[in-house]
């Protein structure tokens, strides 16, 4: 492993692998401070197998973060790779902009028949990001079209994460260095998110004060994933859902990371029970099983037809991206939903997650240096706690997970545990045991 070739050099200067010099000279990575980056290890993947990476040089790892939260189903399932290559002996990309495509309609048809939004419609995208501002446009769009153009704003919830465009970075409430951006961004209502228990009652009270100028309110339905995986409770959410609904006030469902099992239903708003339907859905990340990037915004019957009118009227709905809807990704995407009936998926979720909790509690909510496990389904936050003084806490316990063979990445000092939807209860044994074990060394050399 990448381990043993770091105890044979010095502390502080790492051997730098000639992959990673490469890339660093070249890539630019996202969320990632490149000047400390040769230096924190970087997995280089060359090619992977079931739920496991491998690098360039044949180590292989785990991937217990689902590729930052989208493999589903695992890495080279050759039923999808079967249909992307299916779809390439027909055509690879055709614009969805005023022409259609026969992937995107047999996918747009299956889709529309599991998603809990009513005569739903689907807008095209290709990133969670791009879902979330198409839903914030056509939510205000909706208003005036409707000739009630005084809903101009949203309601958005503490910690939430949205994507990290401008719209998206606005209904975000910050951290990762968005502050120096609040001059781009526009002001949303924000009331307390999930870590707060009143989170409902406080949105409840956002709502009734700001009715006549809300255009919607977004959440991320049970879990705030970015923030750390606070977990919210499904009445809460209904409740909020009632709210919207009686108060005529639009309800956006951000479920980017939530969707396409992670909380061991296709959809987190499920959890809310049947009378739950957002106006606008955000789906992303696990719908093409972590193959291409798709995304969608799924818009209520009520809510496209009131973009009805005369061609090239004012009441068209004037977005859309090159690659959106992308054939491959949509062909990829129809087979992905298929598989998880006929593998019957959430079963194994359930199966899963229940042994992740117990193994979790039994071995790592014990230790020093672990305040809080929170987890819904697969999505699972270790919040560590560090001693005083002790600094990157979360990077070098997920550092040394890497070290054993199991990728993990930390958001702060909270370790997300996100594996694959098909993961075995032998495979979560081995992230419970390398997880536990790395706390435990990391806070051995701190403070032993
Ligand atoms: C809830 C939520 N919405 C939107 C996004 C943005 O998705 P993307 O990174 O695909 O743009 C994320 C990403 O983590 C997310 O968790």
């Amino acid at each position: 492993m990448t381990g043993s070739a770091m105890t044979s050099t010095p502390p502080h200067t790492p051997a730098v692998d000639p992959w990673v010099a490469r890339d660093a000279a070249v890539v630019w990575h996202g969320f990632t401070q490149m000047a400390a980056y040769t230096g924190n290890m970087p997995v280089m993947v060359d090619r992977a197998e079931g739920r496991e990476l491998i690098d360039v040089h044949g180590n292989r790892y785990f991937d217990a973060i689902s590729s930052l939260w989208v493999t589903t189903l695992g890495h080279h399932v050759p039923e999808l790779d079967a249909a992307i290559v299916e779809q390439l002996g027909r055509v690879a990309h055709a614009t969805l902009l005023g022409n259609g495509s026969r992937a995107a309609v047999e996918f747009a048809e299956a889709l529309a028949a599991v998603v809990p939004v009513a005569d739903p419609h689907v807008l095209f995208g290709s990133d969670g990001a791009v879902a979330v501002e198409q839903a914030l446009k056509v939510a205000f769009q909706y208003w005036i079209n409707r000739g009630e153009p005084g809903h101009n704003r949203f309601l958005a919830l503490g910690d939430a994460y949205h994507g990290d465009t401008v719209g998206a970075l606005s209904l975000g409430d910050g951290g990762f260095g968005t502050a120096m951006f609040d001059p781009l961004r526009f002001p949303v209502i924000r009331t307390p998110g999930y870590a707060s228990p009143d989170w409902a009652a406080k949105l409840i009270g956002g709502i009734e004060a700001h009715t006549d100028t809300l255009a919607a309110v977004v959440i991320e339905p049970l879990v705030q994933g970015a923030s750390g995986i606070l977990v919210a409770d499904p009445g809460d959410l209904a409740e909020v859902g009632r709210a919207c609904r009686s108060h005529g006030v639009l309800l956006i469902c951000d479920e980017v990371a939530t969707g396409f099992g992670r909380t061991g239903k296709l959809f987190a708003s499920e959890w809310a029970g049947p009378e739950f339907h957002p106006d606008l859905l955000c789906l992303g990340k696990g719908i093409t099983g972590g193959y291409l990037p798709l995304s969608v915004t799924v818009a209520s019957g009520q809510v496209f037809d009131a973009f009805n009118g005369a061609d090239l009227s004012e009441s068209t709905f004037y977005h859309g991206h090159s690659y959106g809807g992308n054939a491959l990704a949509c062909a990829v995407a129809l087979r992905h939903l298929q598989l998880f009936d006929e593998w019957q998926v959430l079963d194994n979720v359930a199966v899963a997650a229940e042994h992740l909790s117990v193994r979790l509690s039994d071995t790592v909510l014990g230790l020093p240096g672990v305040r809080e496990i929170r987890q819904r389904g697969l999505m699972v936050g270790v919040e560590l706690d560090p001693p005083s003084g002790s600094v990157r806490w979360g990077r070098r316990v997920c550092a040394g997970a890497v070290e054993q063979g199991v990728l993990l990445r930390p958001l702060g000092d909270v370790v997300v545990v996100m594996p694959p939807l098909t993961t075995t209860v032998e495979e979560i044994d081995r992230v419970a045991d390398v997880l536990g074990r790395s706390i435990r060394a990391v806070w051995a050399e701190d403070l032993g």
